[in-house]
């Protein structure tokens, strides 16, 4: 019997073959089409926030490139501009706001208005979306999103952000409780919209050190995993707390996510062994599939040969980089389905 959707699958704890693939940042700059979309759209909020448009970004390397699942269009500092922060994106320079202070310079409640049309993209492309297509959305880690509240910025290495954690731990605490609601609410409203699954991005839980690291990451998103298995208990949800290295355990085990996204510094024994716990996703590093050749065939190889054998999804370590070569994505999945 076929599966009929082999990505879902997989991170509801099946072992599926060929093992199913996406790619982080699967819709960006290195596709040709992303950049013509991206000229026609005019700023990039404009894209996120026009559901026809964030609808056909969502899809272009579907149809390209026939990955198993379609992850939502958006960023994840959109619900920052939903909690009364002024965001922007200026061109190739990554986001930008007015650093935050204290939690009072967060709405109570995401305005409704700024996330509608997020909502209005899911329903398009779920409606367009083939049924063996995976549709996922997202949202960043509350600790990730914290940091560019805070610092206004990707520029400081979230100096700002990194010194509350220690000097009034009950301030960041508050500023984390407040996004954790609204991302919880945010991702129910994704799975009510026609997600599938869901993902929580917490790129920068790999600065804090192991204490900080349960309370600011493991302990908020246990919060958000139970709320939303609340509202959908079916609904896998995939943690990806980025460069957590040796805390990676503690957090899968301890937030109660579905499956675990891994970083490409994750040796595969250790991957292996966290295999144990559910389902992972991961590891190839970004910059090995920008140089190709033998060293991407012998990545690929490595990765099934320890992970293909138990639930796994085959995935980056990281974001796709925009100088990725389109014929070296084009290998990669045939390498992942078993082609030549
Ligand atoms: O994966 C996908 O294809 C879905 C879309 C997606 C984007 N951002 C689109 C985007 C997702 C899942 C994200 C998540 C995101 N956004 C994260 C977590 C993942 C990670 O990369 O660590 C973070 C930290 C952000 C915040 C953000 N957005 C930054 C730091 C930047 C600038 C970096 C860059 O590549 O320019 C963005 C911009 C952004 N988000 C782009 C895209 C396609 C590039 C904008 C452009 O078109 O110019």
């Amino acid at each position: 019997m076929s599966v009929p959707k082999p990505l879902l699958a997989a991170l509801q704890g099946q072992s599926i073959r060929p093992t199913p693939l996406w790619l982080m940042r699967q819709a960006g700059r290195y596709l040709p089409e992303y950049r013509q979309l991206r000229e026609r759209a005019g700023g990039f909020l404009d894209l996120c926030l026009t559901p026809d448009l964030a609808a056909e970004a969502t899809l272009q390397p579907i149809r390209r490139f026939g990955f198993d699942g379609a992850i939502l269009f958006s960023d994840i500092l959109i619900i920052a501009k939903a909690l009364g922060r002024a965001l922007v994106f200026r061109d190739g320079d990554g986001p930008s706001l007015p650093p935050l202070a204290a939690v009072d310079g967060l709405a109570m409640q995401p305005d409704a208005s700024v996330l509608a049309p997020v909502y209005a993209a899911v329903r398009k492309v779920k409606a367009s979306l083939s049924t063996v297509t995976t549709l996922l959305g997202f949202a960043g880690g509350p600790w990730t999103v914290a940091a560019y509240v805070i610092d206004g910025s990707g520029r400081t290495q979230f100096t700002k952000a990194r010194a509350l954690a220690s000097e009034n731990p009950a301030a960041l605490e508050a500023i984390i409780t407040r996004l954790s609601d609204a991302t919880a609410a945010h991702l129910i409203a994704q799975l009510d919209a026609g997600a599938d699954a869901v993902q929580i991005f917490d790129s920068w839980a790999g600065l804090l050190p192991p204490e900080q690291f349960r309370r600011f990451v493991i302990a908020p998103t246990q919060r958000i995993v139970a709320a939303i298995h609340a509202r959908h208990p079916r609904a896998p949800i995939i943690g990806f707390p980025r460069n957590a290295g040796a805390l990676y355990e503690a957090y899968f085990v301890e937030t109660g996510v579905n499956a675990l996204c891994i970083d490409q510094n994750v040796p595969l024994t250790q991957a292996h062994a966290l295999q144990a716990r559910g389902p992972v996703q991961g590891n190839l590093d970004p910059t090995v599939l920008v140089a190709g050749g033998a060293a991407l065939d012998r990545a690929v190889a490595d990765i099934l040969a320890t992970l293909g054998q138990r639930p796994f999804v085959f995935n980056l370590g990281h974001g796709i980089l925009p100088e990725t070569p389109l014929a070296h994505v084009e290998r990669l999945v045939r390498l992942v389905r078993g082609g030549p």
